[in-house]
């Protein structure tokens, strides 16, 4: 269950909860509503900001409890940082610090005035969305593998409002839909892989499209994929005794006989490598190489919830890549679904694998107006971008623009890499139509060369997550990207 949203008009020192946020910034200025309030406690927050108790750093917060001449029980005042340098990032920024502090107190219901601030070149509505999905991301608790807790716990957010007029109400119903989807990933990439495997995922999409007039789902099973000839994704399943499935959602929004849009999401529930087995030193973090596949099922989800005119499908190729006496090896020359061939060099190039044929079959079964795959693909793009921007390739420079304007707008951001035909060289093999891999250098960009060779004909992007899918560390959690960015980039197509 995601927060409940709602606007706020009032001015902030009238309204009784449990408490309310204003900003401050670094240069010791008031945001207007926490002027507001430092007018109704007779000076309270600039006295406090003289003193130097309040920083007005971008991310920190003082909380004050119980004071006089305001009706809601706690006021805190949140750092916004610099005044002059204030950007959409920042905002973004101070919300979900915000956002943080206020789920550490014992309060189920709180609004806030951050809403109110000025954001260059971003309207209310966008303002409120942000905040609306700071407030839920920080809210979102994993508890689905601990012991169940006592209720009588201390009380946990479970409502917030934003200081807002009607011209937000468009921004918190998106907020709430994405917010949705948001989890949707996020649950499902955090849960461990002895859960979630290709079962597991391919139950979820199901349970997901129950009863859901516009919604449909069908699942290939490993039997019907040889059938049909998935060489590539079944050469990588094999190691596994948790069998593939190939997970298919469809959303029929729009009009009858309009071309779909297309979403592939690389959904290996384990990655070991196989038999070039990864070294133990954070493996764990492999459970979350299903990321592709958690963001492309949040951004469907989204867009149903929000109900979007147009035609969508999902479609999830969901392995475990696992060793074993019957696992595919390097040397192994594998026949794709589309009928070129493969070359292994590592067993643990697998995403390309099974999203070769993913793609094929995609292309094949939909004919889709654009098809756009998301992976967390390559260690290569994390070097490169870090965790901060997902790589976007294509050959389609109106489909990059677009997405990397969606990343912008939804502050899910992306950053564009060449997919120049320089770089596809490095996949020759001597042995079959393409390689595996393609050396040491460029990495993310030969990935994604390998996968351009079953996408032709296609208006196609790649986006490689493998930088922003999760939080790194012991207590890493799935981020929940990017469903902001596709779901942003499937409203700007409405
Ligand atoms: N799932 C990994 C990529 C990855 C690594 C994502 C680290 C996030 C963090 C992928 O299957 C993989 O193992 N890629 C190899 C490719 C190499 C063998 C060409 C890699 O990046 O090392
Ligand atoms: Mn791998
Ligand atoms: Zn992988």
């Amino acid at each position: 269950m995601t927060l409940q949203f709602s606007l706020v008009a009032a001015s902030p020192e009238t309204v009784e909860t449990a408490c309310i946020l204003v900003g401050v910034y670094e240069n010791g200025v008031l945001s207007s509503a926490a002027a507001k309030v430092d007018s109704a406690t007779d000076g309270l927050i600039r006295r406090q900001v003289d003193s130097g108790d309040i920083s007005g750093k971008a991310g920190s917060s003082t909380l004050l409890f119980a004071p006089e001449g305001v009706a809601a029980k706690r006021v805190l005042v949140v750092g916004l940082g610099a005044q002059k340098s204030f950007d959409a990032a920042r905002y973004q920024k101070v919300s979900l610090e915000a956002a943080r502090a206020l789920g550490r107190l014992p309060v189920s219901y709180a609004v806030s005035w951050l809403t109110e601030i000025d954001v260059p070149g971003r309207d209310s509505a966008w303002r409120v969305r942000i905040a609306a999905l700071a407030a839920d991301h920080a809210a979102y608790r994993y508890t689905a593998t601990f012991k169940p807790r006592d209720k009588n716990a201390q009380p946990e957010l479970g409502a917030i409002g934003f200081a807002g007029k009607a011209d937000a109400q468009a921004g918190l119903d998106q907020a709430g839909a994405i917010a949705e989807g948001v989890r949707y990933a996020r649950e499902l990439a955090n849960l461990p892989p002895n859960i979630c495997n290709p079962a597991h995922i391919a139950e979820q999409a199901r349970a997901f499209a129950e009863g859901k007039d516009k919604v449909s789902c069908r699942v290939l099973d490993h039997v019907e994929m040889e059938t049909l000839g998935f060489g590539s994704l079944l050469a990588v399943a094999r190691g596994s005794i948790n069998k593939p499935k190939l997970v298919v959602l469809q959303y029929d929004g729009g009009n009858e006989g309009d071309k779909p849009y297309a979403f592939v999401g690389k959904g290996v529930t384990f990655d070991s490598g196989g038999i070039s087995l990864k070294p133990g030193a954070g493996m764990e973090e492999m459970k979350f190489d299903m990321g592709g596949a958690a963001g492309v099922l949040g951004a469907f989800v989204a867009a149903v919830s929000m109900g979007l005119k147009l035609n969508l499908v999902c479609v999830v190729p969901a392995v475990e890549n696992m060793p074993d006496g019957d696992s595919y090896r390097p040397s192994d020359v594998l026949t794709s679904l589309s009928g070129l061939t493969i070359e292994v060099l590592n067993t643990d190039a697998e995403g390309r694998l099974i999203l070769c044929d993913a793609l094929t079959w995609t292309a094949q079964t939909f004919q889709p107006h654009t098809l756009i795959d998301a992976a967390t693909l390559t260690g290569a793009c994390v070097i490169a971008l870090g965790k901060h921007a997902s790589a976007v390739m294509s050959k389609h420079d109106d489909l990059a623009d677009e997405l990397l304007a969606a990343g912008e707008a939804s502050l899910d951001r992306a950053w564009r890499m060449p997919l120049w035909d320089e770089y596809q060289s490095q996949l020759e093999s001597g042995f079959a139509d393409v390689a595996n891999i393609g050396g040491k250098s460029a990495g993310a960009i030969t990935a994604a060369c390998f996968l351009s060779r079953f996408a032709e004909g296609q208006r196609w992007a790649h986006l490689d997550i493998a930088g922003t899918a999760w939080d790194e560390g012991r207590k890493g959690l799935a981020t929940g990207r990017p469903v902001a960015l596709l779901a942003q980039w499937l409203i700007d197509r409405c």
